[in-house]
């Protein structure tokens, strides 16, 4: 199991280091792991002038999974576009044909009380958003800014071909054979060729499934549909630009960007693994971040690019014991609850562990 560490800047080192305190108890209780540390975004720029440099793509790409931190922070935001650090996250995305980004979305009943909804709508939340992110109308071309008769236009191209459709919707399938065999697939077909190609595609696939329940929603829907009543979702799949929001969407009714985990895959369950917040540079190298979206980057990664579900879950579960515990970080504190800073919160998963 060859594991690249791309710590990234801000919080990243932070985070990382107690995730990678994880790897090192799998690797003693018999895993196999090889871990080999790389330069991303700032730090990476500060070093060598790219965000992703050649060495890191070396790195990345003999790597069977990568477990990535943050990247950016205000020092670099008078570079230009191509050099800033978010480039470095673009990048290695699109090298290495990342397509399926998963975003678990789940309230722990501990925090509860953190949800912008009322507990008894959200409580047990637990939902799985695949999202297309090589694909749609971020991508395709024509696009651009251009006179027409005298006034500006704007304009851009949704595409998707079947391949791309296929292979996404293989993801989610089996995302959801290992879950509830419940799928949602998010399209706007009444109004857009695209989406109904991708209503079509999705039907077909779901004949290899049989024991999955697909059901079809309209975007417009599923948006009201998560803010009413989310946990009629399991699976839900969707392209570049519906995910993006939607997942935007669902990941804060759990209130906590410190809590979430991410997975972006290539079509060989080769993934990148990190916490869905940024570098969140105002509290950098304070010991006070939230570890346990990093860490739960990790259970992603056992049950994704490695398919051990069985560490995958013993993960999630020394997390859960900690939140049971009454331990917190700063930003997940509640009333009876007591903080801890960042290395401390690991030495409380380790020992859940
Ligand atoms: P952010 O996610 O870094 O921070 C937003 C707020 O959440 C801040 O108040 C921060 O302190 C807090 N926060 C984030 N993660 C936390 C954690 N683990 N524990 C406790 N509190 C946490 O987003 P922001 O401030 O918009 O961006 C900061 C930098 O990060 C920018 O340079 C941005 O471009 C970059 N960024 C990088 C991402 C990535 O590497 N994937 C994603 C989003 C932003
Ligand atoms: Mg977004």
């Amino acid at each position: 199991m060859k594991i690249a560490v791309l710590a990234g800047d801000g919080i990243g080192p932070e985070i990382i280091a107690q995730a990678v305190r994880v790897l090192d108890v799998l690797k003693k209780d018999g895993l196999d792991i090889e871990i080999e540390h790389g330069l991303i975004g700032g730090c990476a720029v500060d070093v060598s002038g790219e965000p992703y440099p050649d060495a890191t793509h070396q790195l990345a790409a003999q790597a069977d999974a990568i477990l990535l931190g943050a990247v950016g922070g205000p020092k670099y935001d008078v570079l230009p576009r191509a050099l800033r650090p978010e480039r470095g996250l673009l990048a290695i995305r699109k090298a290495l044909g990342l397509f399926a980004n998963l975003r678990p979305a789940i309230l722990y009943s501990e925090l509860s009380e953190a949800s912008s909804l009322k507990a008894e709508v959200v409580a047990g939340l637990d939902i799985l958003i695949v999202r297309e992110l090589t694909g749609d109308i971020y991508f395709g071309d024509p696009r651009g800014i251009e006179t027409r008769d005298g006034q500006r236009v704007g304009f851009n191209t949704m595409i998707y071909n079947e391949s791309e459709i296929q292979r996404i919707a293989h993801v989610a399938f089996q995302a959801a054979q290992k879950r509830n065999h419940k799928l949602t697939s998010v399209d706007k077909m009444n109004v857009l060729e695209c989406t109904q190609l991708w209503r079509n595609v999705v039907e077909e696939v779901s004949k290899e499934y049989p024991d999955v329940t697909l059901s079809h929603m309209l975007v417009d829907n599923a948006a009201m549909q998560l803010v009413r009543d989310p946990k009629q979702f399991d699976v839900i799949v969707t392209g570049n630009m519906f995910g993006d929001i939607l997942s935007d969407e669902a990941s804060m009714l759990t209130g906590s960007i410190g809590m979430l985990p991410s997975a972006s895959l290539d079509s060989n369950n080769k993934g990148l693994y990190e916490p869905i917040h940024g570098s969140a540079p105002d509290i950098a190298g304070q010991n006070i971040a939230n570890p346990l979206a990093t860490i739960l980057s990790i259970a992603m990664m056992m049950r994704y690019t490695f398919n051990l579900e069985q560490a995958a879950q013993r993960i999630e579960n020394a997390v859960r014991k900690v939140l049971a515990q009454g331990l917190r970080t700063r930003d997940i504190v509640s009333q009876g609850t007591h903080i801890l800073g960042t290395r401390e919160m690991g030495d409380a998963v380790l020992s859940n562990l």
